[in-house]
């Protein structure tokens, strides 16, 4: 089996990579560096540097290929409600592309990283796929427009697709493979990790007046090497059963911003220098998974999502490197 994995030399696209040659998967990388960077790629791996953009360089990646894993697309939440048209052209248009580009090359598998921002606000803490879809930013929005899309696509092309909905992902690869740090990150760990090795003075928790036990708001971390099997796991599910499914994936537990604060300065025996400030908008109070379809139809069940894996295994590739 071939698989072009589209975005493959970034952050959660290499370790999807990793997870595919674990399983004997050939893998193509097709990836055009804006945000991808040359120390995750990995050497049993063929790489083409390109961009969904380009409708024949997709195709000309598609060729020989069984199936498609696409985590190409821009993912700042703020940026994207101030540069929607940056946001409509990768994340829209660079789909619409990819799947013209399947149907003439007839590539009938396709595996979408998607978010759970897809759902907005949520109405309830923990969020299952029948949960409301309704985004409240344009980078959500996107997510779900191709989500609709594929669903277009299935119907009448009979392009099948797992949509996955990540929760927060975190963390890296244990074994050290992969050392690609994100620049000028806004996600927690990243900040905590920046704070730590003094890249940053300081850090901010945003809000502690939330109606939860410490009153910082609750997230469903998920290790990256978690997501990546699961990728893994839903083109083989594909392969099987030839249906279309969108899959939550998340741990189901959730942990404050002050906990992951607190196990980190635990773990790691160091203090951290933050301040509390006002809450940043946008932000649910709790947001967790139920991600028990998941478990079902792949048979996925995290296994290294712990707090402490995570941090440890964060902090392992800050120390080396940031
Ligand atoms: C987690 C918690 C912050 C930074 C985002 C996207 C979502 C998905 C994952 C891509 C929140 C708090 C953060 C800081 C803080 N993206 N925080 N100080 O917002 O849950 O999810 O990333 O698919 O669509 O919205 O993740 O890591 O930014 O924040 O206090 O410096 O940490 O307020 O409560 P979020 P996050």
């Amino acid at each position: 089996m071939r698989i072009l994995v589209i975005g493959g030399a970034g952050y959660i696209g290499s370790h999807v990579v990793k997870s595919l040659l674990q399983n004997n998967v050939q893998v193509r990388v097709f990836d055009d560096m804006s945000t991808g960077q040359a120390v995750n790629l990995f050497k049993d791996a063929e790489f083409i540097k390109g961009t969904i953009l380009d409708s024949d360089a997709l195709e000309h990646a598609l060729e020989g290929v069984d199936g498609v894993i696409h985590l190409a697309a821009k993912k700042a939440v703020g940026e994207s409600m101030e540069y929607p048209e940056k946001y409509a052209q990768n994340n829209l248009t660079g789909a619409i592309n990819l799947l013209n580009a399947m149907v003439k090359k007839n590539v009938k598998y396709l595996v979408f990283s998607s978010s759970a921002a897809v759902y907005g606000i949520p109405q309830y803490a923990q969020v299952d796929e029948n949960h409301p879809v309704n985004p409240i930013n344009f980078y959500g929005f996107t997510k779900l427009e191709m989500e609709r899309l594929m669903q277009w696509y299935d119907t009448l092309k009979g392009i099948k697709f797992v949509s996955l909905r990540y929760f927060n992902a975190v963390g890296y690869d244990a074994e050290g493979d992969i050392l690609g740090l994100e620049k000028n990150p806004q996600n927690l760990l990243p900040v905590i990790m920046e704070t730590l090795t003094g890249i940053r003075e300081k850090m901010a928790v945003f809000g502690t007046d939330y109606n939860t036990p410490d009153g910082s708001c609750i997230r469903d971390y998920i290790h990256v090497s978690d997501l990546a099997e699961a990728h893994t796991l839903a083109l083989k599910y594909l392969q099987k059963n030839n249906q279309s499914q969108m899959l939550n994936l998340g741990t189901g537990r959730g942990h404050s911003v002050l906990e992951m604060i607190l196990e980190t300065e635990k773990l790691l025996n160091k203090k951290i220098n933050y301040t509390i400030a006002p809450r940043r908008s946008g932000d649910p109070e709790t947001l967790t998974a139920i991600a028990t379809k998941a478990e079902k139809l792949l048979n996925w069940y995290p296994q290294q999502s712990d707090l402490k894996n995570i941090i440890l295994t964060t902090w392992a590739v800050y120390q080396k490197n940031g």
